[in-house]
């Protein structure tokens, strides 16, 4: 009997596996950090080595803890860090490089050169993205460029290019099956979100040969067979989505103008917009939401490139504090109005500012300010970045959703969720299962394997946990807005 789906979640910081029954309840997870490697100021890279070994690693812990056996698994939903690009040897499976990873700026000069080749009006045209170093385009220009034999291999047709989704299925089925999923591809800033395929106006545009590229899938359908070596038996990879695309379907924002905010490593606000592609006025994304039967979703997104990150900076960095969790306790401690605010462009600045180049940076010390107002404020301006994507959110769709369902690992912080709801004047929902992103692909597989017959049994199983309702009068929350936007002009690189 077929009990249970494992997803797989393979995120920046740690690979995760979880295992769901049809419910939708957890029944375990596994868990494992990898290293995080930072060759260069801005450069962000994984070894593919220590991604692959952790997904089989928790895989088999998750199984397990559960004592659960592959024969009761249905099959399989994987979902992932998207972006982070990979190049490897068709014939091997050996990646030429390590994975560069979302956050890497290494090509902020290309992509600035391009901007200044007047290109960014036909790649967000017909890719819903901007000219990022965030997208993986330029990161597998610059593999092609700076691997020694890469472009001639890579134009001989020895090598394949992936997201993170790509790598695992292709060395879970054995080099069987080099595909992806719509959600995937549609960050990659080479496939065209209106005809569904990759674009060859912007492979050429990045010089990538086409020769590359997977084969772009539904988000729920047969992404082929894992071999029996992995798990134990041949199992169905079923679903496969983008990390914060499953968040969205694990949170069921199925009807357009839903929308979820998911703070992980980073943060990531996704509206779902239906059968429209909108295009944003305030630099945001349209992207795939999920693609079933070939029909396409979209979204408008706002990206952060970090949240939870800054709690990490604060404790491993810092030393400030020994575990995240002491974060609420310290926080409340400080006054509403203290004057400290964390700007965490570690890596640049995403949306809606797009710049690559400011660095982060604390403001308004005061002699009294202590590890109390320093954790606070990095609270806070993850808090403060989304009231920005809001602003955006707003002004594009022309109306201001009154809810947001949250997930991802800051947000059991309450006081994080409060100053979060008070901050957005919206009420801020918390729903019962937090695993949100890997219970997405779960879903996606379930969709395929006939656990879910629609949209709506999924919608069925959504339960709220605990709502935040706006407590904060405007004559508070305003000032505290405007010293936000006063520290974000001062690390801007440009203006
Ligand atoms: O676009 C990057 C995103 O997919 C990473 O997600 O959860 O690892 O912060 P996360």
């Amino acid at each position: 009997m077929s009990s249970y789906i494992l997803a797989i979640d393979q995120g920046t910081t740690s690979s995760r596996a979880i295992l769901f029954d049809r419910q939708a309840r957890v029944v375990a997870i596994a868990q494992q950090e990898f290293t995080q490697h930072f060759p260069h100021d801005g450069w962000v890279e994984h070894d593919p080595e220590a991604i692959w070994d952790t997904v089989i690693a928790t895989c088999r812990d998750a199984l397990a803890k559960a004592e659960v056996t592959a024969e009761e698994l249905a099959g399989i939903g994987i979902t992932n860090q998207r972006e982070t690009t990979l190049l490897w040897d068709r014939h091997t499976g050996k990646p030429l490089y390590n994975a560069i990873v979302w956050q890497d700026r290494r090509t902020s000069e290309y992509c600035q050169s391009l901007h200044n080749q007047g290109h960014a009006e036909l790649v967000q045209a017909k890719s819903g993205l901007l000219i990022d170093p965030y997208f993986s385009a330029t990161k597998l220009a610059w593999l092609l460029e700076n691997v020694p034999e890469a472009r001639t291999r890579a134009e001989r047709g020895e090598l394949a290019f992936g997201t993170v989704d790509s790598f695992l299925i292709w060395r879970l089925t054995g080099g069987k099956r080099h595909v992806t999923d719509a959600t995937n591809a549609s960050r990659t800033a080479l496939f065209n979100i209106h005809t569904q395929a990759w674009d060859e106006e912007l492979l050429q545009l990045f010089d990538i040969p086409a020769s590359l590229m997977p084969e772009v899938k539904d988000s729920s359908c047969d992404f082929g067979m894992t071999e029996a070596q992995w798990l134990g038996t041949e199992l169905p990879i079923a679903g496969v989505a983008g990390d914060q695309q499953a968040a969205l379907v694990g949170q069921a924002c199925f009807q357009p103008g839903m929308g979820k905010s998911t703070y992980g490593t980073g943060c990531f606000m996704i509206v779902n917009t239906g059968d429209t592609p909108a295009v944003s006025r305030n630099r945001l994304l349209t992207t795939i939401a999920y693609r079933l039967d070939g029909k396409p979703t979209y979204a408008m997104e706002g990206s952060i490139f970090v949240a939870g990150a800054t709690v990490q900076w604060l404790r491993d960095g810092l030393n400030l504090f020994a575990d995240a969790s002491e974060t609420e306790a310290l926080a409340q401690e400080t006054r509403t109005g203290h004057s400290v605010y964390l700007v965490p462009a570690f890596t640049g600045l995403g949306a809606p500012h797009w710049d690559p180049k400011a660095r982060g940076a604390i403001f308004g010390l005061t002699r009294d300010t202590g590890i109390a107002e320093i954790v606070a404020a990095g609270l806070q301006a993850v808090c403060y970045q989304t009231r920005d994507l809001q602003h955006c959110m707003n002004d594009d769709m022309e109306a201001s959703p009154g809810r947001l369902r949250v997930d991802g690992g800051m947000v059991e912080n309450n006081w994080l969720m409060q100053f979060l709801a008070d901050m957005l004047g919206v009420q801020v929902d918390r729903p019962h299962i937090l695993e949100t992103t890997a219970l997405g692909a779960a879903y996606l597989a379930g969709l395929r394997l006939g656990w879910y017959r629609t949209l709506e049994d999924i919608e069925q199983l959504w339960r709220c946990e605990r709502s935040f309702v706006p407590k904060m009068d405007e004559a508070t929350r305003e000032p505290l807005y405007q010293g936000w936007l006063d520290a974000v002009s001062r690390v801007r690189s440009t203006s």
